[in-house]
C-alpha cells in the first residue's frame, strides 16, 4: 500500500454501507463500513474495516486485544510497567476497570476488519461527578501500580468537576482507546470517536469527555473539536519526596482533559 499521511487517509475513507435505520438500543448493531481508498476501486479488503457496538459476547476477545496493546503501551501503563516487559501476564484490576458496565451499555465500540480481526477498541461509559472522598474501590485496590493510576484518575476527575458545572448533565466518558500498532496513524481512533459522538448525540448526552494520557489521543481530540479544560503536567504530579509518580516516554508530557459539547 502506498504511504499516505494519516489525515489524508481519514479524508479518503469511504463509507460503503451505513445501516442507519437500525436503532442502537436494539440487538442488531449499526455498522459503518470504512475502506481506505488506496486502490482503484476502493475495495482493498485488507484495509477495510467497520465499526460495531461491543456487546457482552465480545468481552473476552476485546479484553484479549486490550491485554495485547493498551495494557502494555498506554503511556501511564508503560511508564510504571503495569505489565512487566516480557511477561505474559495481565492486570486483573485493569480488566475489571475495562469491564465495568462497558460491555452492556451500547456505548462502546470496536473496529473490525473484513477478516474479523479487532483493530481498535473504544470503551465508553456515563460519568457521574466524583465523590470528594477517595472511593472504596480505590482504597481497596490490591495492585499498587494500578492503584496509582486510579488515584490519578480520581484526582483529575475532582479537578474537572470542581465548579460542579457538569452536575445533572449526561456526560459520555471515553474511558479506553486503543488501536492495533499496525493500524496506527490511519484514522481508526478518529473514526471510533466520531461514531461514539454520533451515538452519544442520538442518546441525548450533553457532553463527551476524554482524559488523554497520550499526546496522540490529545492531538486527535483537539483536531475534532474537543476543548482542553484541564491539564496536569506529569512533572507536577509528585509523591511525598517530590518525585514524579509517572514519567511516560516522550512526547507524552501531561494528562489533558478534553470536553466536547454535543
Ligand atoms: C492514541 C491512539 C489510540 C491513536 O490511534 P490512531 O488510530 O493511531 O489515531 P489516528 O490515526 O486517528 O490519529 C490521531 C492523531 O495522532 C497522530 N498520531 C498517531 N500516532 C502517532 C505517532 N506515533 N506519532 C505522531 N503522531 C501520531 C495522528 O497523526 C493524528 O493526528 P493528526 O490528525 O494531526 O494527523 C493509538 O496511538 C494507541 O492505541 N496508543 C496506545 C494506547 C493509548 O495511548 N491510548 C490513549 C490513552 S488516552
Amino acid at each position: 500500500m502506498e504511504e499516505i499521511h494519516a489525515s489524508n487517509l481519514v479524508d479518503a475513507m469511504c463509507i460503503t454501507s451505513d445501516k442507519t435505520a437500525t436503532s442502537f438500543v436494539k440487538e442488531t448493531p449499526k455498522i459503518t463500513r470504512y475502506s481506505l481508498a488506496d486502490s482503484a476501486d476502493g475495495m482493498n479488503s485488507d484495509m477495510d474495516y467497520h465499526i460495531e457496538i461491543i456487546n457482552k459476547n465480545d468481552k473476552s476477545r476485546v479484553l484479549k486485544f486490550l491485554r495485547r496493546f493498551f495494557f502494555r503501551d498506554e503511556p501511564l501503563n508503560q511508564s510504571i510497567q503495569l505489565i512487566p516487559e516480557g511477561e505474559d501476564s495481565t492486570c486483573m484490576e485493569l480488566e475489571d476497570y475495562c469491564s465495568y458496565s462497558s460491555f452492556e451499555n451500547n456505548l462502546s465500540l470496536m473496529a473490525v476488519t473484513t477478516n474479523g480481526a479487532i483493530i481498535g477498541v473504544l470503551l465508553n461509559g456515563k460519568t457521574d461527578p466524583p465523590p470528594d472522598e477517595e472511593p472504596e474501590y480505590i482504597k481497596s485496590c490490591k495492585n499498587p501500580k494500578f492503584k496509582k493510576i486510579l488515584k490519578l484518575l480520581h484526582h483529575i476527575d475532582k479537578r474537572v468537576n470542581v465548579d460542579g458545572q457538569f452536575q445533572d448533565l449526561n456526560v459520555l466518558e471515553i474511558k479506553i482507546i486503543s488501536v492495533d500498532i499496525n493500524w496506527r496513524g490511519k484514522g481508526v481512533a478518529k473514526a471510533l470517536i466520531g461514531k461514539a459522538i454520533e451515538i452519544a448525540k442520538e442518546q441525548g448526552f450533553h457532553y463527551a469527555r476524554a482524559d488523554c494520557s497520550s499526546s496522540f489521543s490529545g492531538k486527535l481530540c483537539a483536531r475534532i473539536g474537543f476543548d482542553a479544560i484541564y491539564k496536569l503536567d506529569y512533572n507536577d504530579y509528585v509523591d511525598e519526596e517530590g518525585k514524579p509518580i509517572f514519567s511516560p516516554a516522550s512526547p507524552h508530557t501531561a494528562v489533558v482533559s478534553y470536553i466536547k459539547k454535543l
